[in-house]
């Protein structure tokens, strides 16, 4: 029989409903046991083990090794290690966009951290959308979680140089439709540029998000730069798995605890000094959300003011993640950042991350990570901009762009769809200088592409040509963590909602400049509100989750959650 008192962990928490808790007590050991556990095994604290495993996400690949150390992790520790999947998202396999479904995987992850009898979880993910929604779910159902990441590939020499997915995959592409280079070149370089397992090989998306992981300190310290295939990362899933099960017996910590305002600034002052990846931005948000917690684009700006940016990594830089592995790892960074950092803030551990940081690094290499007073660049590599065209914010990474293109302005070619830039970038009539600024409507969050990884237009091709690398680029889309150029991105409110952005004509002038963190239209009101009226706001379609994720999704600035997901948020 069992002891109502010891209902509430291990096997028989969170018990099915029949009206008789000892009845589905028995009934759930019984259907236990037809799997082979032993009693002895169903008496012990579950630790579940969230994976993410498909066929159709490459970044994922090693997760079967990692599943196994955990075990190890837990049943050293005298746990029962039980996995279980979720909904996978693989960036490139994905159509309209991965962030589509990033809600949707949250939700998984939160309803089955919720209802399945799990003391505590390590949460194991990677790719782009994947971490962020791993996060999101974690922290609302705020039970002990431990983030894992898969850690990111490593790149290969290629006739006398590194290529790593996925900066160099645009290098040469950039190459190929500016005519320097052959279809068969082009070829070969495809089957090269991603060939271990693991995330994205620079500081992309998934790399900026395993980092934040790391700094949030949802995972064990040096969690985000080991690569995919080194024997490191398997000793560090099974340190997760016995550290779970630590947090099992004593029910703490848990992730609002250590997901706070203090340690979500503290991921803002890392996300700059690595140059991450402008998604970080509204993921951040959308994570922030889940906790009560508001992140106003205004505080990105005062950071990014006073955070340099430290690290040589491609995009911005040079290397790749395996450089910054072996240079001293996101640690070496957090170190240089020390006197900058909420040290007061609970890790996962059970310390403050300030006792994380009590001893400094062995060994630092400057190359890759640069000292706080000598930086790699004196500021953060991404601003917040506001003004007309922009009323509730945008991201411009600036690090990643061209400075010549800063104080300007400029004649708008609009493109008013992604099906529009596709069909009329690259033609000969396309009336487009290299002083134009190329603005995309309708790829925000409420578009029917929803907000895809567009906002990196592609040069004309006539004026690549001729040798043009850059231009400013406007849109309501994001970008890849891995690109580069002048580009404006998550203008909001976007397009499709009926913000300033979908009245902007060819021909309109538009004046950026970073120094003053604006973007203005510079058309009257007058003119604005006579175009505003003939706006007619897209349908939704009728029914299953596109439904859901048209009503309910929310601008950029809140992290595209859905607003009934945000914490406490009213009906
Ligand atoms: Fe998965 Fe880049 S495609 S991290």
């Amino acid at each position: 029989m069992t002891d109502p008192k010891n209902m509430s962990q291990g096997i028989t928490r969170n018990l099915t409903n029949y009206g008789d808790p000892g009845f589905a007590a028995y009934l759930r050991r019984s259907f236990a046991r037809s799997m082979g556990y032993s009693l002895d095994s169903l008496s012990r604290p579950i630790i579940g083990i969230a994976t993410s495993p498909s066929g159709f996400n490459n970044c994922h690949r090693s997760m079967p090794d990692l599943v196994e150390a955990v075990k190890r992790g837990v049943l050293k520790r005298g746990g029962l290690p039980i996995d279980f999947p979720t909904i996978s998202l693989g960036e490139v396999f994905l159509s309209p966009t991965s962030m589509m479904f990033r809600n949707l995987m949250s939700m998984d992850v939160e309803e089955m951290l919720k209802a399945q009898p799990i003391d505590a979880c390590v949460v194991i993910g990677g790719c782009d959308k994947t971490v962020p929604a791993q996060l999101m779910g974690i922290a609302s159902a705020n039970i002990p979680s431990i983030q894992l990441v898969t850690g990111p590939m490593l790149a290969m020499p290629f006739e006398g140089e590194q290529l790593g997915a996925c900066t160099d995959c645009r290098r040469f592409w950039g190459k190929y439709r500016a005519g320097e280079i052959s279809d068969a070149r082009i070829n070969d370089i495809e089957g090269k540029l991603a060939t271990t397992a693991g995330t994205c090989a620079v500081m992309g998306t998934a790399s900026t998000m395993a980092c934040i992981t790391e700094v949030l300190v949802m995972s064990l310290p040096g969690g985000a730069a080991i690569p995919a295939v080194h024997a490191d990362r398997l000793r560090l899933a099974e340190a997760c798995g016995e550290r779970a099960m630590e947090m099992a017996v004593s029910g703490s910590p848990l992730p609002q605890q250590i997901i706070t305002s203090k340690a979500i600034e503290n991921a803002l002052t890392v996300l700059l000094a690595i140059s991450g990846s402008t998604n970080a931005v509204v993921h951040l948000a959308a994570i922030a959300g889940r906790c009560g917690i508001d992140l106003p684009l205004e505080t990105i700006n005062r950071i990014s003011d006073e955070t340099p940016v430290l690290v040589n990594l491609k995009p911005t830089g040079d290397h790749y993640m395996q450089d910054l592995f072996a240079a001293g790892g996101l640690t070496a960074v957090l170190h240089e950042l020390k006197h900058q950092l909420h040290l007061d803030c609970l890790t996962v551990t059970g310390e403050t991350l300030g006792q994380w940081l009590s001893e400094p690094p062995k060994w630092v290499d400057r190359n890759v990570i640069r000292k706080f007073k000598e930086p790699y660049q004196k500021e953060g590599g991404l601003i917040a901009l506001f003004g007309t065209l922009a009323p509730t914010g945008a991201i411009i990474k600036r690090a990643a762009a061209d400075s010549r293109l800063f104080e300007r302005t400029g004649r708008a070619v609009v493109f008013e769809s992604l099906e529009d830039l596709s069909s009329r970038i690259d033609s000969e009539e396309l009336d487009v200088t290299e002083d134009d600024f190329l603005v995309l409507k309708n790829a925000g969050p409420k578009s029917a592409s929803c907000m895809p990884e567009a906002g990196y237009l592609p040069i004309p091709k006539k004026l690549a040509a001729r040798g043009v690398k850059d231009m400013v680029r406007i849109s309501d889309a994001r970008m890849s963590g891995t690109a580069f150029g002048t580009v404006v991105l998550h203008v909001s409110p976007d397009a499709s909602s009926g913000g300033s952005l979908a009245f902007v004509r060819t021909g309109d002038q538009i004046r950026l400049s970073v120094k003053e963190k604006k973007l203005d239209l510079l058309v009257s009101e007058e003119e604005l509100a006579l175009r505003q009226r003939n706006w007619k706001a897209p349908d939704i379609p009728s029914r299953g989750y596109a439904r859901l994720y048209y009503e309910t999704v929310t601008q950029a600035p809140l992290g595209c959650d859905f607003n009934f997901l945000r914490y406490n948020q009213k009906r």
